[in-house]
């Protein structure tokens, strides 16, 4: 079996941090999205990850994914140009040949591994799994519809009308018999090729489709707000008390991670926290569900439920909530008067 991870795509919704980076680059608990897609391949006996990209941010991918090796796994890099998943594993068919595979959305990530999906695929010889988590806006998903022995009666893209809420998450198991459907189906509406499509004509067509629902968290992390609701779920899930860098005069309260070199001085952390390498906190309040980047500072402030990437620096913000902070940015108070000076990119959002 092989693994196909989808890192391509526009990001448009995380503009302007994706104007720089790819979005299963972000990092959430300062690792990027796509590091815990590929520990999660990795903990699975398969060794080939194809990683499909896009022409605009391949580059970063390749520079954090390098040749798999440090999870274990031999990457290969697959080009493609924004058309839909199913497009994806057509333009991927090379790399896949005659196997099965797992595919992987780069910017999903679910509190459960592969392992037990894998087992079940195998054990009931299916030709598609696909897994399911119900969902309050159903319309922004590809739903599915079950009956009362949960097998799939229905699979549609983006219902207007929904017919249910389980959504079709971003992990999905194929024999090489998706890509006879993949030839059979057309262009959606927003022109792409939809995997729920292909899936659909796989039933159509008489192959064993089954869905398992997913029993842990699901967090498709296509906007500001998904990757804070990621980096909170991480924390929560992953972070351990564990302080490897320099503590003065200040109270570290619950799970709170740091990391060598970080220097934290007159402050308060409350955990679940993560603080990366040479972090510096200064008379500053660092509340739970924060990850701060390494060589960041954050000077005379107080700051909560927030990821703030590398080399930022925050001073004198009486409270800063809720925000994502790309690398190298610099947020502090007008000493002088209350006027707001901005400097920022475009696509930001600034909420004053
Ligand atoms: C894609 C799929 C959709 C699936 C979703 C999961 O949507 O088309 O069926 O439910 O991923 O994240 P997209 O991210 O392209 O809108």
């Amino acid at each position: 079996m092989k693994a196909l991870v989808l890192s391509g795509g526009k990001g448009t919704r995380l503009r302007p941090l994706t104007f720089t980076c790819a979005k299963q680059l972000i990092p959430v608990a300062n690792k990027p999205i796509l590091g815990y897609v590929l520990d999660q391949v990795a903990s699975t006996t398969i060794k080939k990850v194809g990683i499909i990209t896009a022409p605009e941010t391949g580059q970063f991918v390749k520079d954090y994914v390098k040749d798999g090796s440090n999870w274990g796994l031999k990457a290969e890099y697959i080009p493609q140009e924004p058309l839909g998943l199913a497009h994806a594993v057509k333009t991927a068919k090379r790399f896949l040949g005659q196997d099965s595979f797992v595919m992987c959305l780069g910017d999903n990530v679910t509190g459960q591994g592969l392992n037990t999906f894998v087992k079940k695929f195998k054990n009931e010889k299916l030709d598609a799994l696909i897994i399911l988590k119900e969902v309050e806006n159903p319309s922004s998903f590809g739903i599915a519809q079950l009956d009362e022995k949960g097998n799939i009666t229905k699979l549609v893209e983006k219902p207007k009308t929904p017919m249910g809420n389980l959504a079709i998450i971003g992990t999905y198991l194929f024999t090489n018999k998706v890509h006879q459907a993949i030839e059979r189906i057309k262009p959606s509406g927003r022109g792409e090729l939809e995997i729920t499509d292909a899936i659909q004509e796989m039933m159509n067509m008489g192959f064993k489709v089954k869905a398992e629902i997913l029993n842990s968290w699901w967090l498709d992390t296509g906007k500001k707000d998904d990757i804070l609701s990621a980096n909170a779920k991480i924390l929560d899930s992953y972070i351990e008390f564990d302080v490897k860098g320099e503590v003065i005069n200040s109270t570290l309260d619950g799970r709170v991670k740091v990391e060598p070199g970080a220097k934290i001085v007159n402050s308060t952390i409350r955990g679940p926290c993560a603080l990366g390498k040479g972090v510096v906190i200064e008379n500053s309040f660092i509340g739970p569900y924060t990850s701060v980047g390494n060589c960041s500072s954050i000077i005379n402030s107080n700051v909560e439920y927030c990821v703030i990437q590398e080399n930022v620096t925050v001073k004198d913000v009486e409270r800063l909530e809720d925000s994502l902070i790309g690398k190298n940015a610099k947020v502090s108070r007008n000493q002088r008067n209350r006027t707001i000076k901005l400097h920022i990119g475009d696509f930001s959002e600034v909420e004053v």
